[in-house]
């Protein structure tokens, strides 16, 4: 069942009742429970999904809006910026504005019900197939404590001086797994590079203070909040942004290079098929004699994938943790 089917259900039992007005659904998801809404503002800053959404016809916005009338948070994985949901929408409405709250016990939706509970009063709250729905209505200011929440998401320097947000991945420190990627590299990159999931662009980064051979360097990352951080993060006019999904890119044997260090996540569920796909990717878009810098988690099976898309390819080094690979020359078939 998905995240929300359990508002549909919750709908459907007369459980919430919104008042007239825009619908705004922060982290919405492509769920058919969207279309019961006359006016709604979906808000999504992950491409694949915000892609999803515009494709059944839902307006959605990768910002999020300054007022609503009713407000859905769908919880995600992380506590702060769950948080931060929570106290923007809040913000956002107005006095008698009904707030939603809808996540899975895995995203810590019992623990907001009991921190929600000694700061607002509670309407209602709906359990069903591992999670929760919660409504308040609002009345009077968002209470301070309420209100700090929102900055976890504002971008603000980690502990190794790099702009990131709660949410995004590895926002604390630089993941041990790319140091280790960049570390392995030793031959000059040259020309035209990629880097698959650039996330807030450390990787990119690395690569541009130590390669000066390098002529451009295409950041692709389909969470834009991290983009956006990568850009502040990386003052090199040889760099390029884009917010995109992986998977739809399109840049045929154009790259000389591509590093990536792919996401292990589709949605809730650990998924090398996404990392699977992301190499394929790679292969497609680098020139015939170009070279992939891939690190993974050790248990990835990523082998086949490289067997069926690179002429030749080596482990460059292998911890407890991780592997790092480096794959040549991109079969023709995949070009
Ligand atoms: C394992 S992280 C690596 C991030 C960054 N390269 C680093 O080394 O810190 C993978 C990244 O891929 C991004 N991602 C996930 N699915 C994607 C997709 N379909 N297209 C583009 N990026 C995606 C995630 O948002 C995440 O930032």
């Amino acid at each position: 069942m998905s995240q929300n089917s359990r508002l549909s259900i919750a709908f459907d039992a007369g459980h919430l009742d919104l008042p007239d007005g825009n619908v705004v659904v922060l982290r919405a998801h492509s769920d058919p429970v969207l279309n019961r809404f006359d006016t709604i503002m979906a808000v999504q800053s992950f491409k694949p999904e915000y892609d999803r959404l515009e494709q059944m016809g839902i307006s959605v916005s990768a910002e999020i809006p300054s007022d609503a009338d009713s407000v859905i948070v769908e919880l995600g994985r992380s506590k702060g910026e769950n948080l931060a949901m929570i106290s923007r929408a809040h913000q956002m409405l107005p006095d008698g504005g009904v707030l939603i709250v809808d996540g899975y016990k895995t995203d810590g939706i019992e623990s907001i019900l009991k921190l929600l509970r000694k700061i607002v009063p509670i309407n209602g709250v709906f359990s069903k197939s591992h999670g929760k729905t919660i409504w308040l209505t609002k009345s009077g200011q968002t209470p301070d404590v309420m209100r700090n929440w929102a900055s976890a998401i504002e971008p603000r320097k980690n502990r190794d001086g790099f702009f990131t947000a709660d949410g995004m991945f590895s926002a604390d420190h630089i993941d041990p797994a790319s140091q280790l990627l960049i570390a392995q590299i030793t031959k000059p990159l040259a020309g035209m590079g990629a880097d698959l999931g650039a996330g807030w662009g450390w990787l990119s980064h690395q690569a541009l203070s130590e390669h000066e051979k390098i002529k451009t360097m295409e950041l692709i990352e389909a969470e834009k909040t991290a983009i956006d951080c990568a850009k502040r993060n990386i003052d090199d006019p040889r760099a390029i942004f884009e917010w995109q999904d992986v998977t739809k890119f399109s840049g045929k044997s154009r790259f000389d290079f591509v590093l990536c260090n792919p996401p292990f996540h589709q949605s809730r569920k650990a998924d090398p098929e996404l990392g699977r796909q992301f190499i394929r990717k790679a292969a497609e878009i680098l020139n015939p004699k170009g070279t992939l810098y891939l690190v993974a988690n050790k248990q990835l099976a990523y082998e086949t994938v490289l067997d069926e898309t690179f002429q030749s390819w080596e482990y460059m080094a292998q911890t407890s943790q991780y592997k790092t690979i480096r794959a040549d020359r991109p079969k023709a078939s995949r070009r």
